[in-house]
């Protein structure tokens, strides 16, 4: 596969901005167009690296206006999609689900509905990108697999199974070539800091409570988002059309777990008292209806397509605290204005 024209939807969100990092600087006779609505999650700050290559180009647009999907597919000549765009928060899909059904139920028939009225071949791929939510939540025992009943149970995870059944409803009513991925948690540079990950890093930095849903035993299975960028690669160039794959780090970590370790982390870094940061931590309201334990099996991917995670958990924690400590006009840009008026209502 080369000469593609390739729309990536959401790149300048968290996982987007490194896929579209990995494919601008990878695959220079692609030309690959990232279209971003940006909402408070999308910024183009995650992408000054790569903004003037000549094989890139942002479109600002909404994938709820099926016309003007049309017409980027017209005017760009679009070859392939690989759909990450969504609203991707559960809290804030428990707050305000409507948006979630429109952007990630409504937005993706219409980006289906395009890709089927212009692509007249089978030389094209619909990739979409999708979560390990949809199938529920695990008890202590047992992972996903690829076979696993869908089960999703907020209506984040809800309108992620509602998209995917449209994609595989489109590969076998219309023959549309898709392809599908199941990830876990990922973290690293560029996460928007209402996610557990960068959250615990900022209050740690700015010695603010360190909140705990619960009892802090939900499990989630944690994953270096640059791997996940490698596994879509992969998956893209390597998958086969009509198939699913689950991405995941064999890296299970309940939360309290997790955020002391960020502790320990940071209070090296920051030059405190071994157990200074941990007095942080705070217990307050579970999450409604929070699922107790994600855990992906990845051996089809592994097996099939020869991707494994690269970078050890402690390792990408590491990676991940020095950048939110390096880039603090980054973080202090997103958690202006309207993220203080969230982060108030919500954790009030
Ligand atoms: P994010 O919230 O950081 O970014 C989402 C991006 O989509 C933003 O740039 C935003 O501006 C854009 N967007 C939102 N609504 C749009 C619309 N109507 N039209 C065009 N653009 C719009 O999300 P993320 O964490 O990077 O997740 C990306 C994708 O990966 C999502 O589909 C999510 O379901 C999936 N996913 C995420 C994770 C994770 O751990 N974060 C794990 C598995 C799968
Ligand atoms: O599993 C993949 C999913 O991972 C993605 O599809 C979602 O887009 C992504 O947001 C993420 O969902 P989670 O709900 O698992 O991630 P979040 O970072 O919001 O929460 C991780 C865990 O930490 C979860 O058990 C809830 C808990 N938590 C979260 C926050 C924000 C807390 O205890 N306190 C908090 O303040």
């Amino acid at each position: 596969m080369s000469n593609r024209n390739i729309l990536i939807t959401g790149g300048a969100g968290f996982i987007g901005s490194h896929v579209v990092r990995l494919f601008v600087n990878k695959y220079k006779d692609d030309r690959i167009i990232n279209l971003d609505k940006l909402t408070y999650a999308g910024n183009l700050k995650n992408l000054t690296d790569i903004e003037n290559e000549p094989n890139y180009k942002f479109v600002k647009g909404d994938i709820q206006d099926k016309a003007f999907l049309a017409d980027v597919f017209e005017k760009e000549q679009i070859t392939d999609v690989i759909h990450l765009a969504a609203e991707s928060h559960v809290d804030r899909s428990i707050s305000g689900p409507m948006e979630f059904i429109i952007t990630n139920i409504v937005g993706t028939a219409n980006l289906l509905e395009v890709a089927r009225s212009k692509w007249t071949d089978d030389n094209h791929v619909f990739y979409h990108i999708s979560t390990d939510e949809v199938y529920g939540s695990l008890g202590e025992e047992g992972f996903f697999t690829e076979e696993t009943s869908y089960d999703p149970r907020s209506p984040y995870s809800a309108s992620k199974a509602s998209s995917d059944h449209l994609v595989r409803a489109y590969f076998h009513t219309y023959k549309l070539p898709v392809k599908l991925s199941n990830c876990s948690n990922n973290y690293g540079s560029h996460q928007f800091p209402e996610k557990l990950i960068p959250l615990m890093i900022n209050n740690i930095k700015n010695n603010k409570p360190l909140p705990i849903y619960g009892t802090g035993e939900n499990v989630r299975d944690w994953l270096w988002v640059e791997d996940h960028a490698r596994a879509i690669d992969v998956i893209f160039h390597k998958g086969e059309i009509g198939e699913t794959y689950n991405i995941g780090g064999w890296n299970e970590w309940t939360n309290i777990d997790l955020v002391n370790k960020l502790c320990e982390i940071m209070d090296e870094k920051l030059g405190r008292a071994s157990g200074t940061s941990a007095q942080l931590i705070t217990y307050v309201k579970d999450r409604a209806g929070h699922d107790m334990r994600y855990a992906i099996d990845a051996t089809k991917i592994k097996n099939e397509l020869g991707w494994v995670p690269s970078l050890e958990f402690e390792e990408g924690l590491d990676k991940t605290v020095d950048w939110y400590l390096d880039n603090e006009e980054w973080i202090n840009n997103v958690t202006s204005g309207d993220y203080q008026k969230y982060y108030s209502e919500h954790y009030s």
